[in-house]
């Protein structure tokens, strides 16, 4: 698909595997210069190998950094800078929050799930925005979970940290709007990673069900019948950070095969 990208500096966290992974790749097969990152030096440089080598792009550059730590991604966006230059298009990704329930979740739990989902978004955004308003051009791309819309049971840390990111993403879009810049958001549904897998192993967990039949009960509600690609994800990622969505500001924009049933 030709997205007009060619050229474009991207960064994608949390892109050792999955989603971000699949984003990363999708961005970089446009023809983007892409920065990834994950808090494993050794799962990140395989990770940017592989992109390498399947999208034929070789500027592709991995770092490591723990989402969670300020300085990490401080570090990040210097490293980034860099090594490719000021960075166009922020497709924000994150680490999975532990699962769990109000009893089951402790206070340092809720801390360490605020950093890892809110606050290194803020801080990315914050690092970013200004190089954004000097060019007259950015996106700010959130991927977040039809949590946002729809609360999963056992993910009280992903229903209730995460919608924060929306208001984040709708004031940024209000405040920079009138700068070049969009930033919009994206709620994936079940994609099929191995945080599938681990979602699936708690509900084993707590049910006695076996791990297959976990994975199949989580498509009951997916009129779709299926689990979504990470290249899925990818491809709208793409579009949003295109010139052709530049009218797109402020959305949030569910990509889930149908699974979230209300109406808006
Ligand atoms: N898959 C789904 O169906 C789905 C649905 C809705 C929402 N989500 C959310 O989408 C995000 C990505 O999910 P996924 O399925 O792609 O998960 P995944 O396959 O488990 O991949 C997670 C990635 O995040 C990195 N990571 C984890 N903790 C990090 C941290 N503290 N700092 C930096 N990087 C970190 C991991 O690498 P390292 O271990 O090397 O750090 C890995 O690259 C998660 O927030 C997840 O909760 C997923």
């Amino acid at each position: 698909m030709e997205f007009g990208l060619k050229g474009r500096i991207a960064l994608v966290p949390a892109a050792s595997k999955g989603i971000g992974f699949g984003v990363a790749k999708v961005l970089a097969s446009e023809g983007c210069k892409v920065v990834i990152s994950s808090r494993n030096q050794d799962s990140i440089r395989k990770a940017t190998e592989q992109i390498v080598r399947e999208t034929g792009n070789r500027e592709a550059y991995g770092f490591k950094a723990d989402l969670t730590s300020r300085e990490d991604v401080d570090q990040l966006l210097v490293s980034a800078r860099q090594k490719i230059g000021s960075i166009d298009i922020l497709a924000y990704n994150t680490g999975p929050p532990k699962p769990g329930t109000l009893t089951e979740l402790t206070e340092s739990d809720w801390d360490y799930g605020i950093k890892l989902l809110l606050m290194s978004a803020t801080r990315l955004a914050k690092g970013i925005v200004p190089e954004m308003v000097k060019k007259q051009w950015g996106r700010l791309i959130f991927i977040t979970s039809t949590t946002l819309r729809q609360p999963i049971t056992n993910l009280l840390l992903s229903n209730t940290v995460r919608l924060s990111l929306a208001g984040l993403s709708k004031s940024l879009a209000t405040e920079f709007g009138p700068k070049g810049i969009t930033s919009n958001g994206i709620m994936q549904g079940h994609i099929l990673t191995d945080r599938q897998r681990q979602i699936a192993e708690d509900v084993s967990r707590r049910t006695g069900k076996s791990v297959e039949d976990a994975m199949k009960q989580a498509l009951l509600d997916v009129p779709a019948g299926r689990y979504g690609t990470v290249d899925e994800i990818g491809y709208l990622v793409a579009f949003l950070a295109s010139d052709r969505a530049s009218y797109i500001n402020g959305a949030m924009i569910p990509i889930d095969g149908g699974m979230i049933k209300s109406v808006f």
